[in-house]
């Protein structure tokens, strides 16, 4: 029987670390991180996340600042209020949530935030580092599955992982970091996507597989081998009458059928969620100790 991966007991003890860290810094009269996060339109999914990012500040005792504009703003409107945030110097960390409405181009507002705020990691030059293995910002989800690989000692040293989606928020950046000379990582990795003709082909042959392309249950029991990591980094809202919200949070793994073939899995909710949030706060601490 899989053991399982707890995304949020681990997150629990980085967030208990970092609010020590904020006492002491607080005990020297040092200066305490400052997350700015910005929202654009009143998708509900997105004010969740970032609401639960505004209240993780508190909780370790980070200033946050939230702005909210509405969905039809221009695209110049919001370059403007980066490029204010960015002159802030009390504010060390800046995201914008994702999706953007359609009218404004993402590649010019995650470009537009300074790179030592970039505490999301989606700026195109830490990226480039992130890629030659300099120090950077690393986007929070596969930041927060690498610390979980660390937590729970997963061997990854030569192993076959295969990455199921090549968003430039997860799958792209995960394969990069799981191929990369250092722990976590020496794997050999394949990047499945939507034009892969036969994805069970190679999740079978897997030993690590990171499943985020957003299909509810697309991972199914015959589809991974004995003994494999399974990470789930899916989380869709799935209408659910029984449930007070309306809906039930699932993953791309369909959880009964592969945990019984598992060394380790990731549970949905309680998984890799918590731990990106807790890998957002590590970012801006990072930020403001200007250490990126
Ligand atoms: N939308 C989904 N995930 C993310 C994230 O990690 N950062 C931001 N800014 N938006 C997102």
């Amino acid at each position: 029987m899989a053991i399982l991966m707890d995304g949020k007991q681990t997150a629990e003890a980085i967030r208990l670390q970092i609010a020590d860290e904020v006492v002491e810094l607080k005990e020297k009269g040092k200066k305490i991180p400052h997350l700015a996060a910005i929202l654009v339109g009143h998708d509900g999914a997105s004010l969740t996340y970032v609401t639960h990012k505004v209240k993780d500040c508190e909780q370790v005792g980070f200033k946050s600042t939230l702005l909210r504009f509405d969905a039809d703003i221009t695209e110049d409107f919001l370059l403007d209020q980066i490029d204010k945030v960015n002159d802030n110097h009390d504010i060390d960390g800046l995201i914008v949530q994702l999706p953007l409405p359609e009218h404004i181009s993402v590649e010019k507002v995650t470009s537009r935030i300074l790179p030592q705020k970039d505490v999301d990691g989606f700026h195109p030059s830490n990226v480039g580092k992130m890629v030659k293995s300099q120090p950077t910002f690393i986007s929070a989800t596969p930041f927060g599955i690498v610390k979980l690989l660390e937590h729970y000692k997963i061997d990854t040293k030569g192993k076959h992982c295969v990455v199921i989606g090549r968003s430039d928020i997860v799958g792209t950046p995960m394969s990069i970091l799981l191929s990369r000379k250092t722990y976590p990582g020496d794997c050999t990795v394949t990047l499945c996507h939507s034009r892969t003709p036969d994805i069970a082909a190679f999740t079978r042959s897997a030993d690590i597989i990171v499943a985020a392309l957003g299909i509810p249950e697309f991972l199914k029991g015959d589809m991974v081998k004995e003994g494999a990591v399974v990470i789930d980094v899916g989380i869709t809202r799935v209408p659910d009458s029984s449930k007070k919200s309306g809906y039930s949070l699932t993953g791309d793994v369909k959880f009964d059928e592969v945990s019984p073939k598992c060394s380790y899995i990731t549970p949905v909710p309680g998984g890799v969620g918590p731990m990106t949030r807790a890998s957002l706060l590590l970012n801006t601490l990072l930020a403001s100790k200007k250490i990126v």
